[in-house]
């Protein structure tokens, strides 16, 4: 093999979408079948044993792809040379915990491996948060890493995209990859928009195509934007081989382009595009292109649209606002 190795380090390493996700980075699925990676786990130190447990998993599995596999519980060495982080590793909310609670609990975490990667990561470094609040806690990392470039730190409404281009297929009968265009805007939460607007279905209009306003008000809007809330009712636990699916779409999409004539959803910073305040890491249609991910311009947003948009960045404004409050940005 003569191409270097690329460096990927995974926090949560031990955690169900760890779990999820490694096999499918060590097989060649994040970057290309061709692309050799070294993986670096960060855990805390109780999740040390069965992150090493995983190597050992991975190592049985022969991957040709897999040029070494490090473990550690410090984020200067986890991070050291890595040319992609994803940063899975959060503290969830537990019982009595407010929502400031949860803000400050992952800003102990997202600060320090903010730090770390900018002073350690390798200089085409990119990083994506999947933990949540995944927004907030990429904006706290990107805040401590202020020698690595803004637009490098994103988070995932990947999965939010996947989700609602399966219900929409379900309710038009096309199959996924007849639907492009289909933008998540804002917050990876429950004020999040799905928006089928600019949406084609086999080339023609999806709100034209679906026709029914209430529909979308009332079932697919919720129905994605809730979708976590109710795999968690389901299963007993949150979503993993989905989340890890959507973070191995985001990156693959990062590094090998946009299709011609589509788009996707990533949470990026923002440049002030569709009136939502610069800074912000929220949820726009994107392309990729280069290895950079560019917010799709000039689409016109309806009066449904804009309140709902509007609505979800009040949230990542609210969750700034208190993070700055805490000292965390
Ligand atoms: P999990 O509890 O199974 O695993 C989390 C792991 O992170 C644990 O092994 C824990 O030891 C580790 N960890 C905690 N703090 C750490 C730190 N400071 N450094 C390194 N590792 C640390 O959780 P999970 O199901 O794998 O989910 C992980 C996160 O992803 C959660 O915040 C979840 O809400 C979020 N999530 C996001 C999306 C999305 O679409 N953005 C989807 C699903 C889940
Ligand atoms: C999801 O969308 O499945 C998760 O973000 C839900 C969660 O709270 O972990």
């Amino acid at each position: 093999m003569t191409r270097t190795p690329v460096t990927v380090t995974v926090t949560g390493a031990a955690g169900q979408i760890g779990y999820a996700l490694l096999f499918r980075i060590a097989s060649g699925q994040l970057l290309g079948a061709d692309v050799p990676v070294t993986l670096r786990l960060l855990e805390i130190p109780q999740g040390l044993k069965a992150a090493e447990g995983t190597a050992m998993e991975l190592d049985d599995c022969a991957f040709p792809l897999l040029q070494g596999i490090d473990i550690s519980d410090d984020p200067n060495v986890a991070f050291d040379g890595a040319n992609v982080a994803l940063l899975v590793g959060a503290r969830p909310r537990t019982k009595g915990m407010e929502r400031g609670d949860l803000l400050e609990a992952n800003g102990g975490i997202f600060k320090p491996q903010g730090k770390a990667i900018n002073d350690h990561a390798a200089d085409d470094i990119k990083v994506l948060v999947v933990g949540n609040p995944a927004n907030t806690n990429a904006l706290i990392a990107q805040a401590a890493a202020p020698d690595v470039p803004a637009e490098r730190f994103t988070a995932m409404t990947r999965l939010d995209h996947n989700r609602a281009l399966s219900q929409l297929s379900k309710k038009t009968g096309a199959p996924v990859s007849e639907i492009k265009k289909l933008t998540i805007w804002g917050n990876h939460s429950a004020t999040q928009y799905p928006d089928v607007f600019h949406a084609e279905v086999a080339g023609k209009n999806a709100a034209e195509v679906v026709n029914d306003e209430q529909w979308l008000a009332d079932t697919f809007i919720p129905t994605v934007a809730k979708r976590g809330a109710a795999i968690i009712e389901a299963r007993g636990a949150s979503s993993a081989a989905s989340a890890a699916n959507a973070a191995i779409d985001h990156v693959y999409t990062w590094v090998n382009g946009t299709a011609a004539g589509d788009w996707t959803s990533a949470g990026v910073v923002s440049d002030g595009s569709y009136g939502v305040p610069q800074g912000l890491i929220s949820s726009f249609p994107v392309t990729a292109k280069d290895g950079k991910f560019e917010i799709v311009q000039g689409l016109d947003v309806n009066e449904f649209s804009r309140t709902r948009i509007d609505a979800s960045v009040k949230e990542l404004e609210e969750e700034r606002e208190a993070v700055r409050n805490l000292g965390l940005i």
